[in-house]
Formats: C-alpha cells, sequence, structure tokens
C-alpha cells in the first residue's frame, strides 16, 4: 500500500503579494487551474497498478476548510491531519507516520511537498514505481534533481554506489543548505544532485529513524497523537503536546545522519528525476516554469506591454501596462503591488519580514 503524504506547512513568503499567510503559495493556482496542491494530488492519478492509499494532507489546522474543499472540488477523497502549529517537517512526517499506521499497517509513504511543479507526470510515476521496491525492502528513498546552479536553498545528495543500472545509487553524503562556497564545490564535482524532498520510506522506517536520531520529537508527537481524536476526515493532535515538540527537518535531523551511515539507521538511496521539477520558491522561478511568448513575457490578467522582454506581468484587478523595460517582475494585487529586478526576486523576502516587524 503507498500512501501520498502532502506536506502543506509553508507559507511561500517570497510569492508575496500573491501568497499571504491567509493564501499560501499551495493553494494558488499558480500554474494552470489547480492550485499546486490539488496538482500535487492529482500526481498520482494513473499509477493504476499500485494499491494507493487515500492522500494525507498534513497542514496547519487554519486551513482545514480551504483544503478539504479543494481536494473535494477535484474530486478526491482525503485525510487532513491538522497541526496546530508548525513544527517542520520531521515531526510533521512523524505524525503522519503514527496516523497511517493506526490500523495496523506499514505503509510506504510517498512525502510530497504541497508547493512544487513536476511537468513530466509519466517521469515522476516512473521513479515513484522504482522506489516501490527499494522503499519495501526497509530504505529510504530521495529523488535527486541535476543542479544547474549553486543553490544554497537545496539539500545536496551525492551518489554513491550504484544500486541498478538505471542511475539509481546509494547516498554517499548528504548536505542540507550548504554555505556557497560548497555548493559551488558540488556543482563542480559533478557527483552530486539537488534533494527534491520527495522521499518514499516505509512508516516504520521512519518511526525507527526518527526515534534514533531525535527521541524527544518521537516522543512528543506520540505523545501528541495518542491524546488527539479524530474527527470525519480531520485527524487532530493534542494541543499542548505538539506544542512542546521540537522543530526540524527531516533533512536536519535524519537524512544527513543516514548518509554518513550512522548506527541502526536504514539505507539511503537516490533515484535520478528529470522531469521538470520546481519549488517555484520565487518569482524567477515560476517565470521559468510558465509559457513564455516570443520575448519572453509571461504575462497574466490585463495586461499591456510594449517593447519588453522577459518579463513576468500579473495583474489581479486593474491594467498593467509596462514601456520598454526588461527583466522585470511585476505583480498587482488590489491591496500591494509588487515591482522587482527578476534577479532579485530572492529578496522579495525581506519585504514581508519587515512587513511582519510593522505588524
Ligand atoms: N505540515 C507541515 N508542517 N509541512 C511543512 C512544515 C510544517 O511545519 N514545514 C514545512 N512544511 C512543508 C512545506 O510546505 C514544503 O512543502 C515542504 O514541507 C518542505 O519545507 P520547506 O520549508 O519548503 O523546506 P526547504 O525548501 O527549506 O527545503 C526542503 O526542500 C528542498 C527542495 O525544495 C529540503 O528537503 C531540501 O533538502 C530540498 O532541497
Ligand atoms: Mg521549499
Amino acid at each position: 500500500l503507498l500512501i501520498p503524504v502532502v506536506l502543506s506547512g509553508g507559507s511561500g513568503t517570497r510569492l508575496w503579494p500573491l501568497s499571504r499567510e491567509k493564501y499560501p503559495k499551495q493553494l494558488l493556482p499558480l500554474i494552470g487551474e489547480d492550485s499546486l496542491l490539488q496538482a500535487t494530488v492529482r500526481r498520482m492519478e494513473g499509477l493504476a497498478d499500485i494499491e494507493l492509499g487515500a492522500p494525507l494532507v498534513v497542514c496547519n489546522e487554519e486551513y482545514r476548510f480551504v483544503i478539504a474543499e479543494q481536494l473535494r472540488l477535484i474530486g478526491m477523497k482525503g485525510t487532513l491531519l491538522l497541526e496546530p502549529a508548525g513544527r517542520n517537517t520531521a515531526p510533521a512526517l512523524t505524525l503522519a507516520a503514527l496516523a497511517t499506521m493506526r490500523e495496523g499497517g506499514d505503509p510506504i509513504l510517498l512525502v510530497m511537498p504541497a508547493d512544487h511543479v513536476i511537468a513530466d507526470t509519466k517521469c515522476f510515476q516512473a521513479a515513484v514505481r522504482k522506489g516501490m521496491t527499494l522503499a519495501a525492502e526497509g530504505a529510504v528513498v530521495t529523488f535527486g534533481i541535476k543542479p544547474d546552479s549553486p543553490e544554497t536553498g537545496y539539500g545536496y545528495i551525492q551518489s554513491g554506489d550504484p544500486i541498478d543500472p538505471d542511475g539509481t545509487c546509494r547516498i554517499a553524503r548528504f548536505v542540507e543548505k550548504p554555505d556557497l562556497a560548497t555548493a559551488e564545490a558540488y556543482l563542480d564535482a559533478g557527483s552530486y544532485f539537488w534533494n527534491s524532498g520527495l522521499f518514499m520510506l516505509r512508516a516504520s522506517v521512519w518511526l525507527s529513524a526518527i526515534g534514533f536520531c531525535r527521541p524527544d520529537i518521537l516522543a512528543a508527537c506520540r505523545a501528541a497523537w495518542d491524546k488527539g481524536s479524530i474527527d470525519g476526515d480531520f485527524l487532530r493532535v493534542n494541543r499542548e503536546a505538539f506544542m512542546q515538540c521540537p522543530s526540524d527537518s527531516i533533512d536536519y535531523a535524519v537524512m544527513e545522519r543516514i548518509a554518513a551511515g550512522e548506527g541502526s539507521l536504514p539505507i539511503g538511496a537516490v533515484i535520478p528525476l528529470s522531469a521538470g521539477w520546481s519549488d517555484v520558491g520565487a518569482w524567477d522561478s515560476l517565470w521559468e516554469v510558465l509559457p513564455k511568448d516570443q520575448r519572453g513575457n509571461v504575462s497574466q490578467g490585463d495586461v499591456m506591454l510594449h517593447d519588453c522582454n522577459n518579463m513576468l506581468v500579473m495583474s489581479e484587478d486593474r491594467l498593467v501596462a509596462c514601456v520598454g523595460v526588461d527583466d522585470m517582475v511585476v505583480v498587482e494585487t488590489p491591496d500591494a503591488i509588487l515591482v522587482a529586478h527578476m534577479s532579485r526576486t530572492q529578496d522579495v523576502k525581506k519585504i514581508v519580514d519587515s512587513l511582519k516587524r510593522e505588524g
């Protein structure tokens, strides 16, 4: 049994002003008609030869109705595991593992960030099929993206001994968010992948790994789960117990240590994935994945461009006109307008941070 576990906890601050705390990026239809979350759940459609369980979405309780409605709209029956607060991905996956084992089974979990784009569904599904066997045997499976820049916001996976002739390898090393010099060295080395943030593993394998690496996280999640309740499609955990849980990510808490081959941890495998993956972290990466006109412009809504190149222009409310400018992002919403250079879209986060400080 394969259960898709969708992690939907982030808020996508670099996609301000479209992405807001009240409406984070995974709930927006940034590409096509589906929101990124709906597209994530749908990415499993057609995996007919695998016994597929209903998806489990792990999200903040605040988004339960929006997410339940988004699932309903695409005719998908899912379960929502509600977090009273964000504690990063390691606790989120720990709760998911406990929840999926509640009826006694030990399913394989396909952990998927809710806010990524994967252009080639068939290729993604082929990689998932490959991952099934390895995960069933107790490995922790990651999916590696061939890097094309020294991104410092990603995890880096060094491939080790080959497992099969199509490129699947043991993980030799896993380094989460290296500094720029290190990322450049990894890019030059040629043996590193970016970690896509997708994982496949058995629920019990995760529980023993997190129990080995972070017994405090396992204990807090177990207490929160044991004292929780089931309310239809909503799984609730005990607020007080979960608030005590330390924050950590899957990558720092467990993956780096699996790669180091520590103690009784499971083996790590990396399956190369070239399926048009993007984590659409900022406006420039959204521009990359959207269809463009001959001059490289993407425009959505009421937009007029004259002599412009490589622009991303979105309008929700008013007519936006640009003349003679290149490489800019312009995003108009009823209460805020962003104008940014395409090469500086990472820094949109700085505006959001100062808005938060000003309250
Ligand atoms: N439910 C829940 N609760 N989900 C969460 C939480 C939480 O507390 N925190 C984060 N998430 C979700 C996010 O919404 C996102 O879909 C996913 O988990 C990953 O979290 P990010 O915060 O976006 O992680 P990251 O981008 O810094 O790094 C991860 O992804 C990279 C690829 O995009 C790591 O796995 C890196 O190694 C990887 O390269
Ligand atoms: Mg991310």
